[in-house]
Parts: C-alpha cells; structure tokens; sequence
C-alpha cells in the first residue's frame, strides 16, 4: 500500500487491498447506511455501555440472515449469537471457545487462506493445520487431496471453511463438494468453523448462505464467523457476529454463557454504532430492500469486471487460460505467477499485488482493463 501511495505514475493500478471499489475508485458509504446512520443518531439518547452480547435485535436479525428464518437449530434452539468486533473479533471468540473446551484440538485451514487467519486462530495457542485447497497454476480446487488430509484429523479437530468467496482464491466448493465435506465432517466428528466474510457477493444473500445452512442442518456443533465490513461496507465500525450452534438448547446456553465470559475477558463489549446500522437496515423493509440493490450493484460490478478482463486476455493471448478469472467469486482471485512476476507487474507497468498473486478485481476498471490484460499476458509468459 505504502509503496502503490507513493508511485507518482498517473495511471497506476491497484488491486493488492482488500475492500471493494465503485466504478471511481471510491469505497463508498452505502446510501441505505446513510439513511440508516441518521436515523439511529436522531433517535439516540445515550452512549451509556450496551452489554457483551451486543444487541439482541442485531444477534436475532443475523442468525435468520445466515441460518434464514426456519431453519431446524433455530426452532430447537440449539443457536446462539454474540455480536463481535468485526469478522476478525467473531473469529477470535470462536477460537478461543474451541481453546477451552478442547485444548488439545486442531484447526484446519485451507492452503492458501486469508493472511489474518493463523494469527487470528494460532495465537491463542490453538494448534494449526493445513489441507490443500487449490491449485494456483491449474486455476482448480485440489478437492481429493483436501479429502485425503482431512481424513487424518482427530474427533475434535475443527475445520474452519471460507463459506463463500474464499479468500485470496475466489475458488468455492461446489454443492456436491460441499455435501462431501459435510459427510467427512460428520464421520470423522470434525467442527466446521465457518467464515463468511462475503455473504451476497457470490449469488446472492440467501445463496451464499446455503451451504451453511446445510451443514449446520446435518452436524451436532458448529461455529460461524459472520462479518458485515464487505457487504454494508462499514469496515471501520467493525461489525460481526458468532454465531454457535450446539447439541441441544442446553449446551447452546452453557456455550453462551462461556463466549460472553470470552468476550468480557477480550474486549468487555462490542462496538455498538456499526451494529445499529446494521439492525436498522435488517428490521425495515425499504432499507433492506435498499441494500439488497446495492449489495447486487457491488457485486454485479465485480462479475462484469471479471467478464471483461477474462475477455480481454482471450483476444490477447488466443487462449483460454485465463478463463478462471470469470468463472470464480467474490473480489479476489489468484494470478498464479511467481513473486518474481508480481514485482515486474509493479515496477514495470505500475500494477500492484499481493506478492502471492491476489488481485482485487474491485481495481479493475473499463478504462485500465485493456493495460492491465496486456501486462498480464506479457509477464505470465502465457
Ligand atoms: C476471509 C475473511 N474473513 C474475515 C474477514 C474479517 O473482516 P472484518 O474483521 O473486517 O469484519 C475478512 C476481511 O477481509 C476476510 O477476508
């Protein structure tokens, strides 16, 4: 970041962070936030604390926006809720739960993951696994051999999975991957942890939640990390929840009364600002509907970025290698070149990475897609 900010060269072209960007390069603040922000403010008569678990009408809003309003945990009450700083707070609590109740387990994680996950998980002493997930050259999911590693964990050991979207790869598990995984979860008493960052940035909100809602439908526990910085953009507010399901109604409150013991312990309380714009746009219906048109808007834009410079690469190179960058999800996707390529790509044409080769596809603009496709083509060798 430090060194794209510093780069005087007028067309120069960033897709190493990690939030969206509209059509002028902006994050913007959503119009539904807007709206709902003023609301809250008017009708705000304290700043007095809000309590470890956050707002009750927040945790019962997100459980039926992830699990939807029906679902069999929700009516055995085996589901409960904490709001969390962010994503990133949710998968703290969620790894320091599993830390008390099961010391000795592992937790998987995908190879390659999002860079803020072992630190988040690992460093509250949990111990840290791989399973291969994707194949960065073959553009594919190394799916058996995720099977195969998996298959050697321990009872116990949890899985954390990136619900949609996954990061940096934008490669998802297909229905019947999905339904394997579950099987394999549910013989060898594995714990999902789930991660979903990008709920309604693949398909839709109700989609994306799918594949949870089926593993949380035929497994005993599960743990689900939700985070609200991408979809309402209020990455700063920092608003997330974890949501924990459990055997029964009665594990389900003990497990409750242990996160909110975690939470006081880490942080007291969450935030509350963020989390009251949220519920306010989950509970009224125009700001719902609101956000839903802008939630399509963020991620039509990125499907249509991804069209064009998969297009672009194709009339460029004559071939069809770069085909993945339509295929898959959510705002990120690996190039699959060297660390070698990706410096070439900034210090020769200005276009900046991560070194492992994520692009932010929210960089992508109609007017560099073409200067950006033709440096692709050149320092991939393709
Ligand atoms: C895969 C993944 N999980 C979780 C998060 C958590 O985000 P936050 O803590 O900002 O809500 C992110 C953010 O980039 C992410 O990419």
């Amino acid at each position: 970041m430090a060194k794209y900010r510093a780069d005087p060269f007028k067309d120069k072209v960033d897709l190493g962070v990690g939030i969206y960007r509209d059509l002028s390069g902006n994050t913007p603040i959503l119009d539904c936030v807007r709206r709902a922000e003023k609301e809250v403010l008017d009708a705000q008569t304290t700043k007095s604390y809000v309590s470890a678990a956050g707002r009750e009408e927040f945790n019962a809003a997100v459980e039926e926006l992830v699990l939807g309003a029906a679902h069999p945990a929700r009516r055995d009450k085996r589901a409960r809720t904490l709001q969390a700083p962010g994503g990133c707070g949710a998968l703290r609590v969620g790894a320091e739960l599993i830390k008390d109740a099961a010391p000795n387990a592992a937790v998987f994680l995908s190879d390659p993951t999002w860079g803020n996950h072992a630190p988040l998980i690992g460093d509250c002493g949990l111990k840290l696994e791989r399973y291969p997930y994707y194949d960065p050259i073959s553009h594919e999911l190394t799916f058996e051999q995720m099977l195969h590693r998996l298959q050697a964990a321990n009872p116990g050991d949890a899985v954390l999975i990136h619900a949609c979207c996954h990061n940096p790869t934008g490669a998802d598990l297909s229905t019947a991957q999905w339904q394997a995984v579950t099987d394999l979860l549910e013989r060898r008493r594995l714990v999902p942890f789930l991660d979903l960052a990008y709920q309604g940035f693949g398909s839709s909100l109700d989609a994306d939640a799918a594949p949870i809602r089926a593993v949380v439908e035929r497994l005993p526990e599960a743990l689900i990390a939700v985070s609200f910085s991408k979809n309402l953009g209020l990455y700063r507010e920092r608003v997330g929840a974890l949501i924990v399901v459990s055997e029964n109604a009665e594990r389900a409150d003990a497990v409750n009364s242990h996160m909110l013991h975690i939470a006081r312990s880490i942080y007291s309380m969450p935030p509350d600002h963020g989390a009251a714009i949220a519920a306010r746009i989950f509970a009224e219906a125009p700001l719902r509907h609101e956000w839903v048109r802008e939630l399509e808007a963020m991620r039509k834009r990125i499907q249509e970025m991804r069209s064009l410079l998969a297009g672009r690469l194709a009339e460029i190179t004559g071939g069809n290698s770069f085909d993945f960058i339509r295929t898959q999800h959510g705002m990120f996707s690996l190039l699959g070149v060297s660390r070698e390529a990706v410096e070439r790509l900034r210090e020769k044409h200005h276009i900046y990475m991560t070194s492992d080769s994520r692009m932010n596809l929210a960089g992508i603009m109609p007017h560099n897609v073409t200067y950006v496709a033709e440096a692709f083509a050149a320092e991939s060798g393709r």
